[in-house]
């Protein structure tokens, strides 16, 4: 499963970087706006600073809502660097604009998937990912990752391409559940990256080795 980190935030894109296990970056327009990013140069340099950064995909989503406005994004941000992934939403216009970009070869990422239907259009249309929110479904008492199950066992058993992107994650144990559910990608916060690696009985074990050492070379 790759691991992509869920953020605008140069810092933590670099820091998740430095680990040298990270495969890519999803962004959309809350992140960047988190992140005071304004203007269409600016938001345009700041995809170009984060493909810079990783050597992964780098998804840079769409703010138009009708097919021809979304075409006209989607090749401007795809002409920005090869790395960058064309976040799309999964609607009516959103598949129609999936469909043109994977006929023109530009890589798309079908994103606010909740449901097999929505992530059955992506595949058809040919999304290069799919996105299903599992923290999202989580908060209205639904369960996310097993939505993440669905599709994988869908595209699996009809052959499509489209990767399994779990999106939405909050805390380590999304991402072991997605890893389990055969999710291609996770895109996580940093935090629950870095949360993978919590264990006491990993501190408490390092430091009876030191000490250990410690005792006999002084
Ligand atoms: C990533 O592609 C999604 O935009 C993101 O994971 C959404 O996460 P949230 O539900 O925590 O906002």
């Amino acid at each position: 499963m790759k691991f992509f980190i869920d953020t605008a935030n140069l810092n933590q894109i670099r820091e998740a970087n430095d680990l040298g296990v990270l495969d890519g970056v999803t962004t959309n327009p809350s992140l960047m706006a988190k992140e005071n990013i304004k203007g269409e140069a600016n938001i345009k340099q700041h995809y170009v600073d984060i493909c810079n950064i990783v050597k992964g995909d780098v998804s840079a989503e769409v703010i138009s809502t009708d097919y021809e406005g979304m075409i006209r994004e989607g090749k401007e941000l795809a002409a920005l660097h090869p790395q960058i992934v064309v976040k799309v939403p999964a609607t009516k216009d959103g598949i129609k604009a999936i469909k043109y970009f994977s006929d023109n070869k530009i890589r798309t990422n079908c994103t606010l998937v909740f449901s097999v239907g929505q992530a059955l259009l992506a595949a058809k249309a040919g999304a290069t990912y799919v996105s299903p929110f599992i923290g999202r479904l989580d908060d209205v008492s639904t369960d996310g990752v097993e939505l993440i199950r669905q599709i994988v066992d869908v595209y699996n058993y009809y052959e499509y391409e489209t990767k399994v992107l779990a999106a939405s994650i909050r805390h380590t144990m999304h991402i072991v559940q997605c890893l389990e559910a055969g999710a291609d990608v996770a895109t996580c916060p940093l935090s629950a990256i870095l949360g993978l690696l919590n264990h006491p009985l990993t501190d408490i074990g390092l430091q009876k080795f030191l000490e250990d050492y410690k005792k006999v070379n002084g």
